[in-house]
């Protein structure tokens, strides 16, 4: 029996789809898709939280299922979905872990801690969305969880949940395990500090050649070592390190050239995802088949963990 592997990208603008979220997490999906039994969905419940245009967010849904196809995850491999599809019991499953969750607990989480120190007027559902994330992981009997290194904390929140629950209503959840990669657990921005859509620092998946160029020539560089280490490690995610030694000893000092060799290698890397993705966007019946499909197969599974878990604690 092959291990289940569940993961979700929340769908807040695939302008904002970056090369962190695909060096972190999506590549690690299409690497493993042979290996495990795989569940990757569009996570539009979390993205909630931030986007309340309803023609916006079915643009963004749709946009990270075309972006899950154009970076190569197989439909015959892999059950797409997206969570809305199965809200009911993973909504049931957040209400029954709420109710076994304290508030200090919560309070903990880094992600709100963020929040709240930007905004003291945060929402009951981004204070929740660790619970609604340990269900979907839960609920899927999920042994692991591929995610970049900013979503540890999310699946130990998961583990405590399940442990609990199995604690209190007896054995009913697989204890999931974060799968964070050394190289690409944080992927690096323009600026050297995590990339991330709400730092400005990130080259996006999709980008243009003209893009890239504009956004590899904004890395920061500062001209104290003997090679621009901002470049260097964006450049580490497309090539060895025996390349990069023997391309950066070759123009050592010239910043300039380093700067245009990795603008042509992320040009070469990003086009054929890219062309993918806009013919993808030109046919989106196809993106939506396989988002119906997958909420078909999806169903049958959580509906049946939903049978369980009610059992467990007397609602059924
Ligand atoms: P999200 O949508 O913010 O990010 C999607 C994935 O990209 C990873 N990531 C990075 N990895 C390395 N370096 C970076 N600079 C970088 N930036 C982003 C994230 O770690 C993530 O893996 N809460 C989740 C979505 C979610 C989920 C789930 C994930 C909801 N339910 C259940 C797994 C299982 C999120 O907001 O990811």
């Amino acid at each position: 029996m092959k291990k289940v592997l569940l993961s979700g990208i929340k769908p807040t603008g695939t302008s904002g789809l970056h090369l962190g979220n695909y060096f972190g997490a999506i590549k690690q999906f299409v690497d493993m898709q042979d290996s495990y039994d795989s569940y990757v969905f569009v996570a539009d419940l979390h993205a909630l939280t931030t986007v309340h245009d309803a023609e916006q967010m079915r643009k963004n849904i749709f946009d990270i299922a075309a972006a899950y196809l154009a970076c190569g995850l197989d439909p015959k491999k892999v059950v797409l979905f997206k969570q809305s599809d199965v809200a009911g019991p993973i909504t049931e499953l957040t209400w029954i872990f709420n109710c076994i969750t304290t508030v200090p607990y919560l309070e903990r989480a880094h992600a709100y801690k963020d929040a709240n120190v930007k905004d003291h007027e945060v929402s009951v559902g981004l204070f929740d969305y660790p619970i609604l994330m340990a269900s979907d992981i839960l609920i899927q009997d999920a042994d692991v969880v591929p995610v970049g290194a900013d979503q540890k904390q999310h699946v130990e929140y998961a583990r405590d949940t399940a442990q609990k629950f199995n604690r209190i209503w007896g054995e009913t959840f697989t204890i999931p395990e974060p799968l964070i990669l050394e190289d690409t657990g944080v992927v690096p921005g323009t600026d050297g500090r995590k990339m991330s859509k709400s730092y400005g620092n990130t080259i996006s998946l999709f980008a243009t050649d003209e893009e890239i160029t504009k956004a590899v020539m904004g890395i920061v560089t500062d001209s104290s070592g003997n090679r621009p280490e901002n470049v260097y490690a964006i450049h580490k995610l497309l090539r060895t390190e025996a390349e990069l030694e023997l391309l950066y000893a070759e123009h050592a000092g010239k910043y300039k050239a380093l700067k245009e060799a990795l603008a042509k290698d992320l040009q070469d890397f990003i086009r054929p995802l890219r062309e993918k993705y806009l013919a993808l966007q030109a046919n989106p019946e196809e993106v939506y088949a396989v988002l119906r499909r997958g909420a078909e197969t999806v169903r049958v599974k959580v509906e049946a963990k939903q049978m369980q878990f009610k059992k467990a604690v007397g609602l059924e």
